[in-house]
């Protein structure tokens, strides 16, 4: 029988201070996250500032709580995985210092993770059968990624924004109608009391770029459509515009998903990121991957957003491969998918 793995990792990238202790990439002991929503919110975003800080006060706590959860002492653990980028620099560095002080105090191995590459494995955690090659849509606060799963750690970008991330065009929506941070969750809720065929909003295709995104021109769109009610003095109906905007997000999302599916043959799809977490995106994307013949694969919400897991189970499949990061690991704020 081979030794199990046990992984404790560090997320702080963002606005969550989390940890989490994960067993052979797939069993998660203990996932805790200390989200500072409540503190971002008067401000309608992330502070970075303010996020640095958190984390610092916080980190500790957050590690010992996944440690006693999981009902493991730190001797026990095999490897520390940390998320050293893409994000905020001074929130990185926060998790990144933090992992190596681990790393060396105790002489386990350091692992540098992808935090979007973390996103696309928090698929593996509920769904033990999903193994690569798989096509990922990978929608999150700061990212919109068509990446074909080649194998674990190789990831193959096919399709992405030319523009504002899925993520963000829900927050500046959310936004503009008066819904506050973070805004997808807030029009995910809304949509469910308008109607999603009250206004055409437009959906972009970009030419030669089939797989491409662009949500800008959708945004704004949607903020003229704002701006002409309130001259011509009728009152917006907010929940149509969720609805509506919503729907031509989606639309996008899952043509394009199927269509690159079947360009590459792909039998299994998987969605990851903050976006996935949306009801009404799973929902439209069970039904057509059942119409395509499609495998589909979704995680839980909490493993969706922000969270440790994740990057616990990225990390175990790097250390698999012999990925080991030095004690000059540092925070890199635009590390780009498959690059190390
Ligand atoms: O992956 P994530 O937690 O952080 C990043 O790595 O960016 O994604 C956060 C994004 C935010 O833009 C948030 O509004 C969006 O995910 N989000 C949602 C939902 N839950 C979170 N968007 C639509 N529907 C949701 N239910
Ligand atoms: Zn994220």
């Amino acid at each position: 029988m081979t030794k199990d793995i046990t992984v404790l990792a560090i997320e702080t990238s963002c606005d969550e201070t989390a940890a989490a202790v994960v067993r052979n990439g797939r069993e998660v002991l203990s996932n805790i996250i200390s989200s500072q929503i409540e503190l971002h919110k008067v401000y309608g975003g992330v502070v970075p500032e303010i996020a640095s800080r958190k984390h610092i006060e916080k980190i500790n706590q957050v590690i010992d709580e996944a440690l006693t959860t999981a009902g493991m002492s730190m001797d026990e653990i095999d490897a520390i995985g940390v998320t050293y980028g893409p994000g905020l620099v001074g929130a990185l560095l926060v998790g990144v210092a933090e992992a190596k002080a681990i790393s060396f105090a105790t002489k386990k191995p350091l692992i540098g993770v992808h935090h979007i590459e973390g996103h696309v494995s928090a698929n593996y955690i509920e769904n033990k059968e999903l193994e690569p090659p798989f096509l990922c849509l990978i929608v999150s606060g700061g990212h919109s990624h068509l990446v074909l799963v080649n194998d674990y750690g190789q990831y193959q970008i096919i399709g992405r924004t030319r523009d504002d991330a899925a993520g963000e065009a829900f927050d500046k929506v959310a936004r503009a109608i008066g819904l506050g941070y973070p805004g997808g969750p807030k029009i995910d809720k809304l949509s469910l009391e308008g109607n999603k065929e009250a206004i055409a909003f437009p959906r972009a295709n970009i030419e030669d770029a089939p797989y491409d995104f662009s949500f800008s021109g959708l945004k704004s769109a949607v903020l003229n459509y704002i701006n002409s009610c309130e001259m011509k003095g009728i009152e917006i109906n907010r929940a149509d515009i969720a609805a509506s905007f919503q729907e031509a997000v989606i639309d996008v999302l899952v043509t394009k998903t199927i269509t690159a599916a079947k360009d590459y043959n792909m039998k299994r799809v998987a969605i990851a990121g903050g976006v996935a977490a949306n009801n009404h995106l799973r929902e439209a994307m069970i039904k057509a991957c059942k119409k395509n013949d499609l495998a589909f694969y979704y995680p839980s919400p909490i493993f969706c957003t922000d969270n440790a897991a994740m990057i616990g189970t990225a990390a175990y499949y790097e250390f698999l491969k012999g990925t080991r990061s030095g004690y000059d690991l540092n925070a890199v704020p635009n590390l780009k998918i498959g690059e190390r």
